[in-house]
């Protein structure tokens, strides 16, 4: 099967075109990005074709040619969020607990529906629906503990032709009997899973163990064989969320360092690792893992809400040993889908640690950056000839109060997009692209 979902006939987008070439150092930084004010994207067999100023418009539009007048608004790559949940599209905004008792409260019973395939049918089509109204084109999700919801959520993603990473949570004690797998049965479900729908299309599959309190010995040490066995596949898993939860770690994994040194022993920590929250990270930890090149995935909404801690960016970025940044929602953890909303979150935290995140960053981040961190930078997060048309339009005036800030800025770009990052959400999504159709 081909890797492009898009055919249809030409099509040109017009607006504000905008894709980062490379992380901004800060404001002002002017060379990390192409901007074209008036511009056009030509998209044709699923990919870009071109990007021009929109003098060039004529020159590309030939009998059928669909044009798509987007104004001002601005054009940019498809949004990444680098962690979620798929079956947990219920669990969001649950009262007043932290992660232990959310998980056990909360979660589990949630994630317990998806051993039925029609829930887990109806919840994949909500999910992939609810994060293209968000602009998010691109996710790395885990399913529940059930191969069947993860071929549920594998099945809607080619039927929208999306690009989207997902495993088969795998978890075999400390929850309800119904959501634990085996390590034997886990490592096989998994495997299935790979041989049916790893790179089948747009579809990737992730070898995703929950986190060590949920896994035996056994079953982490399977995980490290599926990750030896198929070196093309990405490996997410959580870590160093919550106090608790390390110290529990520690009593379950009395033999190992710490909390990475867990995952390490079983062979799960590379530069296709991501780590979701590493929000309680030692030294000897951030040194390993910048030396792995795995990857700390900071997820704002959902460190606040579950009252987690403040993830420290500058530190892991700019740090002596620097360490690779995913910025995501973790719903349900998370509070929004949305990764403008999530962007807000992320310039609030750092802001509590007293560092910043400027707009350039954080657009760079939720596109081009995020497509860097799972190993798909060159076919998605950018917009240049030859990538796929995962596009998201976006409107600064999608609501009176933004409209109303809007008229304080005179065609600055960054102060747009951080406007459209502090206010924005679903609702200044104007259309998404997947492969070059509007969705
Ligand atoms: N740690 C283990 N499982 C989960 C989960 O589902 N959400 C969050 N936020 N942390 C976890
Ligand atoms: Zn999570």
């Amino acid at each position: 099967m081909s890797e492009q979902a898009g055919t249809g006939p030409r099509r040109i987008l017009c607006g504000k075109v905008l894709s980062f070439v490379r992380r901004p150092t800060g404001q002002g930084d002017r060379e990390s990005y192409r901007f074209h004010p008036n511009g056009i994207v030509v998209v044709e067999g699923g990919r870009v074709a071109a990007v021009a100023d929109a003098a060039a418009l004529d020159d590309w539009r030939t009998p059928g040619t669909v044009v798509d007048d987007h104004g001002d608004r601005l054009i940019l790559p498809g949004f990444i969020d680098t962690h979620i949940h798929f079956p947990q599209t219920r669990v969001i905004a649950s009262y007043g607990t932290q992660l232990l008792e959310w998980l056990s409260r909360y979660t589990f019973p949630s994630e317990m529906r998806y051993a039925d395939r029609d829930v887990a049918d109806a919840g994949a089509r909500f999910f992939i629906a609810e994060l293209l109204r968000n602009g998010t084109t691109t996710a790395v999700a885990y399913g529940s503990s059930h191969l069947g919801a993860a071929e549920a959520f594998f099945e809607e993603s080619e039927r929208r032709g999306t690009l989207m990473l997902a495993g088969k949570t795998m978890m075999d004690r400390n929850a309800p009997e119904a959501l634990c797998d085996t390590a034997e049965s886990g490592y096989r479900d998994t495997t299935a899973l790979i041989k049916a729908w790893h790179r089948r299309g747009r579809q990737r599959v992730v070898v995703t163990p929950r986190f060590a309190i949920t896994s035996t010995p056994a079953q982490l040490e399977a995980a490290g064989a599926l990750a030896r066995e198929n070196p093309d596949c990405l490996i997410q898993t959580h870590m160093s969320e919550n106090l608790r939860e390390i110290a529990y770690t520690a009593e379950l994994y009395p033999d190992r360092a710490g909390y990475l040194d867990v995952y390490d022993h079983y062979g799960l920590i590379g530069p296709r690792t991501l780590l979701g929250h590493c929000i309680h990270l030692r030294p000897d930890e951030i040194a390993r893992m910048s030396e792995a090149g795995a990857v700390a995935v900071f997820c704002p909404t959902s460190n606040l809400f579950i009252g987690s801690g403040l993830f420290d960016h500058d530190g892991l970025e700019r740090g002596p040993r620097p360490v690779r940044i995913g910025l995501a929602t973790d719903v349900g953890g998370g509070t929004s889908y949305s990764m403008l909303a999530t962007a807000a979150e992320a310039y609030k935290v750092m802001q509590l640690k007293g560092q910043t995140l400027s707009a350039l960053q954080a657009f760079d981040q939720i596109t081009r950056a995020n497509a860097a961190a799972i190993g798909e930078g060159d076919g998605i997060g950018r917009i240049e000839p030859g990538l796929t048309a995962d596009l998201v339009v976006l409107d600064a005036r999608a609501t009176p109060a933004m409209a109303h800030r809007m008229e304080a800025v005179d065609g600055d770009l960054e102060e747009e997009l951080f406007v459209l990052m502090t206010m924005g959400d679903d609702r200044a999504v104007a259309a998404t692209y997947v492969a070059g159709e509007r969705v």
